[in-house]
This record gives structure tokens, sequence and C-alpha cells, in this order.
């Protein structure tokens, strides 16, 4: 995507990977909206750090990051003793799967460096071939999100109102997005919509991230509380839905999407609007055969409990309500606690939607009812 920072636009891609200092490089997303940063992890190690603590987010952009980051981990082996390699591969590959368990990508997109690597026969062989797959996964994303936006393209007619959660754009990919690439397509083809950014609490990935990239787009866009949806769809507000998945099962059609996803499509369903998926093949699990095995991260209460943000000055002329927070480091990226301080919270971080809430799946070979996913396994990648 092209980012304009400080006055100067320039196309980046979220993930990327430095060859000469073996080194995994991610835009940090935790300082969006307020701080454009680029960051080089050093080690495989350090790679799983960085998706497990979120400097990189999103499910094909963790996808992604694993693929380099398992490539990093199988360069840095030194020696020719193919076992000793081995060996080493898999606590790579152990630690960078346990970053984080929901989304299917990583695991994925790190089964397919495994196999390309089985077929060398030296260590110095495998090690090209990690770093060569872990590039084409990377591109194949791009790939993917291009023919997601094409085929979703025309479900966006001039004058709609579009309602997206979390962030499935392209700072959750490598490049363009998922539910992002419709919306991209259609502004291409000169059609006017406004979108509507669920503000995605407890980390507010919609109100930072995807708010701050449809800026960087042009794309009309309000950020809503995500108590606002339901209101929004019965004042007929809300035209179309399109979300992510971090796993999307290939037997049943079930979503694992960020939480507050199943409630958007219980609302959906009763207003009568159409709710669509958005995925690259990378995101489709053809094992798993019920939602309920997915494994659904619970993250800290902290996040819960209070908020990030940047201190501004209370006469800040982009502050909401007057606050009195005085505080001497303005413009400081900081943790406020919200809730009362001797209460607890809970915090699942996705959601799993049915598929007979779902109108359609986005896939890069066009869209699909989440029941005939199955059905259209050979063209989308999946088992015989
Ligand atoms: O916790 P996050 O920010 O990694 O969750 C991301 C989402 O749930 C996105 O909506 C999802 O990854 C789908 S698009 C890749």
């Amino acid at each position: 995507m092209n980012v304009t920072v400080r006055g100067r636009t320039r196309h980046y891609r979220t993930v990327g990977f430095d060859e000469a200092e073996n080194q995994v490089l991610l835009i940090e997303q935790r300082l969006l909206p307020h701080e454009f940063k680029l960051v080089g992890t050093r080690d495989f190690r350090e790679t799983a750090g960085a998706i497990r603590d979120m400097v990189v987010r999103g499910a094909g952009a963790i996808g992604a990051t694993a693929a380099y980051g398992l490539a990093q981990g199988a360069r840095a082996f030194r020696g020719k003793d193919l076992a000793k390699f081995q060996a080493h591969v898999e606590t790579v590959f152990t630690v960078l799967a346990d970053a984080r368990p929901t989304a299917v990508d990583p695991v994925n997109a790190m089964l397919d460096v495994r196999r390309a690597m089985a077929t060398g026969t030296t260590v110095a062989e495998q090690q090209t071939l990690a770093l060569a797959v872990a590039r084409h996964f990377a591109d194949e994303d791009v790939a993917h999100c291009k023919a997601i936006g094409q085929h979703g393209a025309n479900l966006i007619r001039d004058g709609m109102r579009v309602l997206t959660h979390c962030n499935a754009g392209w700072l959750a990919f490598v490049d363009i997005g998922s539910a992002t690439a419709p919306m991209y397509a259609a502004q291409a083809a000169g059609r006017k919509f406004h979108v509507f950014c669920d503000e995605t609490r407890p980390r507010s990935q919609g109100a930072t991230l995807t708010a701050w990239e449809l800026a960087q787009q042009g794309v009309p866009h309000q950020i809503i509380a995500d108590n606002a949806a339901g209101f929004l769809m019965w004042r007929k507000e809300i035209d179309l839905v399109i979300v992510g998945s971090d796993r999307t099962l290939g037997r049943t059609g079930e979503v694992a999407n960020k939480i507050g996803t199943y409630t958007k499509a219980v609302l959906a369903n009763r207003h009568g609007i159409p709710f669509y998926v958005a995925i690259p093949l990378s995101t489709i699990d053809w094992n798993m055969k019920s939602g309920r095995d997915i494994p659904i991260e619970e993250r800290a209460e902290g996040e819960v409990l209070g908020a990030w943000g940047e201190v501004q000055s209370p006469k800040s002329k982009v502050q909401g309500p007057r606050s009195k927070v005085q505080s001497p480091k303005l413009g400081r990226r900081a943790y406020v606690r919200v809730a009362n301080p001797t209460s607890g919270a809970r915090n699942p971080g996705f959601d799993v939607t049915p598929p007979e809430l779902i109108t359609g799946i986005i896939t890069p070979e066009g869209i699909f009812k989440p029941g005939e996913l199955w059905k259209h396994r050979r063209k989308l990648g999946g088992p015989k």
C-alpha cells in the first residue's frame, strides 16, 4: 500500500525480509496511527515475540511473518548435520506456531516452507529453499488479496454504506488486505461509498488501524463504537458487511474472526443485510471438523480494563470531551486504566460465526456459500 508519512509517499509491504541481515522486517503496528515505524527482528525467537506481542497482527501478516521466521531460524543454523538441522527447524516451527493459536495461516505457511525444504538434500539447499518459499508465500498472499478485490468489488455499489470489523486490511496481510480489497477495487473503479469501522475493543484495531488505512487511501469512513452497529442497521444505514477471518473451516464453513464478528453476523441476519467474509486460501483449515475445536486465544485482562492511546493536550483540536489529564509526556503512547480498580476481566480474542449467518465467502477463486467450500476444495487448494 502507498503510505504517506511526513509528506512523503512510498509503497510498503507490511512484512518483508532482509537477506543480508537475516531479519524479518515489520511495521510496528502497536504505534499506529500515531507513529509509522519499521522494525527488524534479529532471530526467530524475536520474530515469535513480535507475533505474540502484536507488533505484527492479522492472519495473513502473521502467516508471512511465521514463514519468514522459519526461514530466518533455518538460515541461522551453522553446520552440515542434517539430523541436527531438522531438530532445530522443528523447534523453530513450534516456537513460531505457539505465538498465537487462533489463526491457521502461520501453520499453513510454515507447512508449505517445510514441505519444500524436504526436497533439499543438504542443509545449505534447505536453507535456500526455506527463504524462497517464504518469499513465495508473501507474494501469493498479495496475489490472493488482489483476486479477492476483483471478485468482491461488484458487491460495493455507488452510495453503499459498508461495515467492517477489526482490521482485515493491508496491515493484516502483506499488501491490500482481504475485507478491504473489494473496497479498494471499488474505489479504483470510481465508485463512491462510505465505510463504518467498528472500533473493535479491546485493542481497537478498527479505530486505530483500519481507520488509518482508509484515511491513507482516501476512502470516506467513520469509526463507530462496537455497540452502535445494531442501531445503524435498524436505521437502514448499513447496506453490507465485509469482514476477514483467522480460520475458516473448509469442512463446515464456520468462520473464526475477531471477537464481535459473531454479534455483527447475528445483527446483519436480523436486518437482512448481506454478510461476507473475505479470505485468502491460507486461511482455510481443511482438517478441523468443528468450530468448537478452534483454539480461541484468551488474552490479558488489562486489554479490557484499560486502553492504549497517545497522550494529548486537553486543548488539542482532535480531542473529544475535555479531559483533566495533564501529562508531561504529550505525544507519548500510554495506557490508561478505565475500569474499576478492583474488578477483573475476561478477554477472549476471537469468536466463531456459523455458516447460516454468512452470505458468501470471497476467495481468490470466486465467491462461495460457506457450505460449498468442501465441494470446491480442489479449486481452493484443499485435499482430494
Ligand atoms: O488479533 P488480531 O488483530 O490479529 O486479529 C485480526 C483479526 O481478527 C482480523 O479480522 C483477521 O485477522 C482477519 S483478516 C487477516
